[in-house]
Parts: C-alpha cells; structure tokens; sequence
C-alpha cells in the first residue's frame, strides 16, 4: 500500500549571490513518488527503468542517466519507493542504458539473490530486465543505486530514495532529502569522470543538490516543527550540516530509530549514511535561514574545500506551534547491545598505495575484483575492528546485516545504533559487532565511490 509522505516542494534559486532579489523561485518538481501498482494492501509493486534523460540544473538542460517511473521519463532522484515494513517490495526492473547495470537497495536487509551487488545478483544487460522481489523487514530510510561502474552510473544520476515508513513526530513536517554534488563543464553539464583529486579524496562536485535541485528553497512557517530524512548520496563529499542558530536533534541512523535521542549542531554525513533529526524552526516572518555544508577534517591528507549553501529556509507566518514539550515525545526504539562474549575477532586494514601517477586501494592488502572472498559462518556474531591505514577518513559499508558499533581506538562509541555505513577516521581503529546473518556473497567496501572501485572493496562469503 502507499503510504502518505509530505512530498518536498522545492523552489529554485536561480544565480548564486546572496542577494534578496537572488531569491527568484522556479517551480521544481518535488522527489516523485513511484506509483504501486499492486491494489494489495501488502505489496508494494513498482515498475523501475533505467534510461537516459535530462534533467533541469539551473535552468539549464543537462544530459542525465536516470530512473523512470514504467515508461516515463527518468528524474533525478529517481521515483521514492514508499512501503510499510512487513510490505513485499516488487521491483520489476528494466534496462535502457548501453551499459550492464544493477539496482542495489542500500540499507534493508534482503536474499543475497536481491542485492543488486556483482557477486550476490547478476548484471542486468543492456535490453535486459529483472525482478526484485523481497520483504521489507526493517524499517529506515534507505536508498537505491546501481552497484555497476557505480561511481560513473551514480553521477550521472542513476540513485533514487526507498522508505520504510517509522512512527511519526507529533505536530512535525515530514521531509525527505537526498544529498548530492556535482561538478559541471562550461555548459552546465555534469561531469562524470573522475579527475586526479577525485581519485585521492573521493569526487566532490561545487553544486550542491538536494533532491536534485540546485540550492533550492524551503518555504516553512516561522515556527515549524521540522523532521528531516537525510542520505548522503555523493560519490566522495562528507557533509557536515549546519543552520545557523538551530540544532540537529537525531533521533535516528542508518538502521533506523535510536534508544535515545541527542543534539547536535553540526551534523557530519559520510558518503552513503542516513540521518532522522527533528529542527525547531524559530525566526521571524520573512527572514531567510540558509542551511550550509562546512568543510570536514579528513585527517593528515584532507582534501580542500568551502563551505556552501546548500538550500534556504525562507520563513512564512507562524503556523500552530510545536507540541509543548516535543523533544519528549519523539519516537525511540529499544536497541539491545549486541552480545560480543565469544565473538570472533577479524581484523579489516584499509590501505591506500600511492604512486607518482595513480593512487589505489585495498582492503588486508588485496583489492576488488581480484580477492578472494574472506570467509564466514552463518549465526556468528563477529567483532571487526576495522583499522585506517590511510591519510584520509574513509566511509565504511557492509551489506546484508546492520552493525553495532562498539569503540573508537577504545574510547566507547557515544550512542547505540544500528548502521551500515561508519566512519573510519584516518589513523584509527574502529570496533564494530557484526551479525552474519544471511548466506551468500556479501560486499563490503568504502562508500567513497572511487575507492571502492580501485580496489578498497572485498566480499565475505557467508556459509552455513
Ligand atoms: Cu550503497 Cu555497496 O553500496
Ligand atoms: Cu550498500
């Protein structure tokens, strides 16, 4: 069944100034919602075609690879999957690209037949079509991308947003945004390959996009209780979000809501993670807010960078108030420590070689695709700590379970969740309880595309 989403109107501003009278709004489409076109209540049945398009960047059409909704045309991002946990997801899936591709859904847990990955799945052809058909067990904002050529395919617009709804915030608007840049050419094209720098630090582009939109702007009442699903779905950029004034309360992460919630002003988004934060908008009618990225510290080797704008927050009347008493009343879910007595202890080093002419990665010394698969028992609770031996932080990703991170060079990790996607900074040691719990060929990599795909990815091979 389709579920009722606050869909995100998103005006444009056109230049780049910071001007009132930049302030000139375009109507632009919100995230489009795949159509379910299943009358069962428990299935969730979407037609899903990867095809070439365009797609409008500051009035300017660009030349895209996207998702479409059936035989429409494709938008970037692609259609919002919307489902209820316990719905069976149905994706018929075909291709319209000259190249292989795959849908990969990143986050829920899944048959390795259905991951979408190059080891579990197969390569869906040019011409070709598959069905993706699995229940959604977990609830959690994920997301949908190919995992082919991906740090290419994700460029050039192929990632779309798959939700699991959770409980609602009382009183809250509810939004979902995915993040992006991309680097454009003298006539406003997206750039697909990656430059030199790219390679090193992961690619970031100097447009920002949020629902593929150009710094958009957000109209909000003066006092809106705002609830915000945000996925970083960049190939290389950490954002570290900021609004002026305001503060972050998360209330969940990658694998869904957390035990307890807890404030932040700046939120620091590796390439791939979710955050669910709730923001009390305060302000006066008619003021504008803007919501920056800030440059993120990499470690000893970090890339340069700026802040910038990422969207505007232009504040109407006051609307009703927030609850009294909201923060509250936020939605919580019970998370229970993993049990790490026993567990097997693996160790996962991320290593970088860098050469006067290229850079490559890998993973205990041996790179995608020429490893062979590390091996693992189906039922095992395993503790990894998974070291960065590079200059630089890189984002760590596992597919097929979620994980619990335990430390960080043995200082206890500050909140208890479930993720998929964690931060390794540079020089150091994290520690996480992994669940192996489903058999078949599962990859785990850096979520900074080009690393990943110069080698810092491998694949556990689970068996029972
Ligand atoms: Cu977001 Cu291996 O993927
Ligand atoms: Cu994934």
């Amino acid at each position: 069944m389709t579920a009722r989403v606050t869909l995100v109107s998103l005006l444009v501003v056109s230049g780049c100034t910071g001007a009132e009278d930049a302030l000139r709004p375009v109507a632009e489409p919100p995230q489009v919602e795949a159509v379910d076109r299943n009358p069962d209540p428990g299935i969730v049945e979407v037609e899903l075609t990867a095809t070439v398009g365009t797609t409008t960047l500051d009035g300017v059409d660009v030349p895209i690879w996207g998702y479409a909704d059936g035989d429409g045309l494709p938008t970037m991002p692609g259609p919002m999957i919307v489902a209820e946990p316990g719905d069976l997801l149905v994706v018929h899936f075909y291709n319209q690209l000259e190249d292989g591709t795959t849908l990969h859904f990143h986050g829920p847990r899944l048959p390795n037949e259905m991951d979408g990955a190059p080891v579990g799945g197969a390569i869906v052809a040019p011409g070709e079509s598959f069905d993706y058909v699995f229940p959604l067990e977990d609830a959690g904002t994920f997301w949908y991308h190919p995992h082919w050529d991906t740090a290419r395919q994700l460029e050039r617009g192929l990632y779309g947003q798959l939700v699991v709804r959770e409980p609602a915030v009382a009183g809250a608007n509810e939004r979902f945004f995915l993040l992006d840049d991309v680097d454009r050419d003298d006539s406003g094209h997206i750039v697909v390959e990656a430059t030199e720098d790219d390679r090193r630090f992961g690619r970031r582009g100097d447009t920002m996009l949020v629902n593929g939109a150009v710094s958009p702007v957000l109209d909000l009442s003066s006092n809106a209780l705002e609830r915000w699903h945000l996925t970083n779905a960049s190939n290389g950029r950490y954002f570290a979000l900021r609004i002026p004034e305001h503060t972050f309360t998360v209330i969940g992460t990658d694998g869904g809501l957390l035990g307890e919630s807890y404030d932040t002003k700046r939120l620091v988004m590796t390439p791939g993670s979710r955050f669910d934060v709730v923001v009390s908008i305060t302000g006066a009618p008619g003021d504008t807010i803007d919501v920056m990225t800030e440059p993120v510290d990499r470690g000893p080797s970090s890339p340069n960078d700026v802040s910038h704008r990422l969207m505007t927050l232009r504040l109407g009347a006051a609307g009703s108030s927030p609850p009294d008493g909201w923060k509250g009343s936020l939605p919580r879910r019970q998370i229970a420590p993993i049990d790490v007595s026993g567990a097997k202890a693996r160790e996962l080093r991320l290593g970088a070689a860098e050469r006067p002419d290229a850079v490559s990665f890998y993973i205990n010394a041996e790179s995608w695709p020429f490893a062979e698969p590390e091996q693992g028992v189906v039922g095992d609770v395993e503790v990894w700590s998974v070291v960065n031996d590079t200059a630089t932080s890189e984002p760590f990703h596992l597919h097929g379970t979620f994980v619990q991170p335990l430390d960080l060079d043995g200082t206890a990790w500050p909140h208890l969740s479930l993720e998929d996607v964690v931060d390794i900074p540079s020089g150091s040691t994290v520690r996480l309880a992994v669940p192996l719990e489903r058999e078949g060929n599962w990859m785990f990599h850096s979520h900074i595309l080009e690393h990943a795909e110069l080698g810092m990815m491998r694949v556990l091979r689970l068996v029972r």
